[in-house]
């Protein structure tokens, strides 16, 4: 038996907790979210580090367009900071940036943005980073079923013999392998449409650290943690 410590090949991580973090320090909730919006740069170059191949954080889901308009207005403003700055470290350290969810609801100078880093990313490597944007797993669900249906109505596809790998395929995580932990932050215990079909046989990791508190320790704490799950996808475990 080797005791060699596992590195999950992707991690999922719902960055909970930048409101709560703000006005526990007496700031605006935008406040929380620039900080927020640093951490994340952070954490991408420590998992990178470690050794996780997949880094897929959720940044805006299809149902923050309900938060106050200069809410939203800032979280766009830093996305779009983001892709427009992070060219070179990209490049430096080899990462592959690409942005899931649906981005034709997002502004068009904001979709070019991650048009061209996505492009300028695509060769690259080291770690896969995803940026869910305008993301809902249900979402996502029924933007596949649409295009299956409009295959089987042209008849490049048969409805009778469709496939779990057909409707993956179809996801917007197509390339990707399904998440093995998934962390949330900030206390809550729930999934809030985040990565529904992937999440499947995910291991789930909850933290009480808001996230513009989480640090390379605080994932260490969540892969120690991975190491003693037993997965079983349903079986049994052989000695
Ligand atoms: C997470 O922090 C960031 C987004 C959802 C965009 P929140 O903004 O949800 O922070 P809380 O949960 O209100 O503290
Ligand atoms: C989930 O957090 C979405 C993101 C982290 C982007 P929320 O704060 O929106 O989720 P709920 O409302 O607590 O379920
Ligand atoms: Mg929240």
């Amino acid at each position: 038996m080797g005791e060699e410590r596992k590195i999950p090949a992707h991690v999922a991580i719902i960055m909970d907790g930048n409101g709560r973090w703000a006005k526990k320090r007496g700031l605006p909730r935008t406040a929380g979210h620039k900080k927020g919006a640093e951490v994340v740069e952070q954490i991408l170059e420590d998992a990178d580090h470690m050794g996780i191949r997949y880094l897929t954080v959720y940044a805006f889901s299809t149902e923050n367009w309900q938060r106050p308009a200069l809410e939203v207005k800032t979280l766009m403003n830093l996305l779009r900071a983001y892709m427009r700055s992070s060219q070179e470290k990209c490049a430096k350290n080899n990462v592959c940036v690409r942005v899931i969810g649906d981005r034709s609801a997002l502004d068009e100078d904001l979709q070019e943005a991650i048009a061209e880093l996505e492009e300028k990313t695509a060769k690259n490597t080291g770690i896969h980073f995803q940026i869910a944007i305008n993301y809902g797993g249900r979402d996502e669900i029924l933007r596949a079923v649409k295009r299956i249906a409009g295959e089987a109505e042209s008849g490049t596809l048969s409805a009778r013999n469709l496939t779990q790998e057909d409707i993956a395929a179809r996801l917007d995580t197509h390339d990707l392998p399904d998440p093995d932990l998934l962390i949330r932050t900030c206390g809550e215990q729930r999934i809030s449409n985040f990565l529904l079909w992937q999440c499947a046989y995910a291991e789930f990791y909850f933290t009480d650290v808001a996230w513009p508190d989480f640090t390379k320790e605080e994932l260490e704490r969540a892969i120690d943690a991975y190491n003693h799950r037993e997965r079983r996808y349903g079986g049994l475990v052989t000695e």
